[in-house]
């Protein structure tokens, strides 16, 4: 079982995102580079989709979570092969940190600015 779980938003669509162009939604775009970037440089990672993370209006929107840690809301990606790959590394620092919290020091560049929400663990029962 995964550590850290990427949940990707593969309903999302960006400003100016035109069917007739490119069929597949930006989220789908999104979730397929993920996908991808994790299995060949993270297959620790877990990886799922889900439809709409209610952060619309900021898309693309990614979920981050793991048993026990903080969780966290990211948005305003483009489907790029950059930003998975930052959403990734980033996600990898979560998966080896005990709490959810990783150093700012420690963040890729291209996560900065993206985050939204963390939320706290459940408490322990
Ligand atoms: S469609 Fe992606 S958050 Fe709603």
């Amino acid at each position: 079982m995964p550590r850290t779980w990427i949940t990707v938003c593969d309903t999302c669509k960006r400003d100016g995102w035109d069917p007739a162009q490119t069929p597949a939604t930006d989220g789908e775009r999104l979730a397929e580079l993920v996908e991808s970037t994790a299995a060949s440089d993270w297959p620790g990672l877990g990886v799922r989709r889900h439809a709409c993370l209610m952060g619309c209006t900021r898309a693309c929107n990614v979920a981050v979570q793991g048993a026990g840690k903080l969780a966290y809301t990211l948005g305003m990606f483009e489907p790029t092969p950059e930003a998975a790959q930052a959403i990734c590394a980033w996600a990898a620092l979560h998966a080896d940190s005990a709490t959810g919290i990783v150093p700012y020091r420690q963040w890729p560049e291209g996560v900065k600015g993206h985050f939204v929400t963390r939320h706290l663990p459940l408490p322990q029962e």
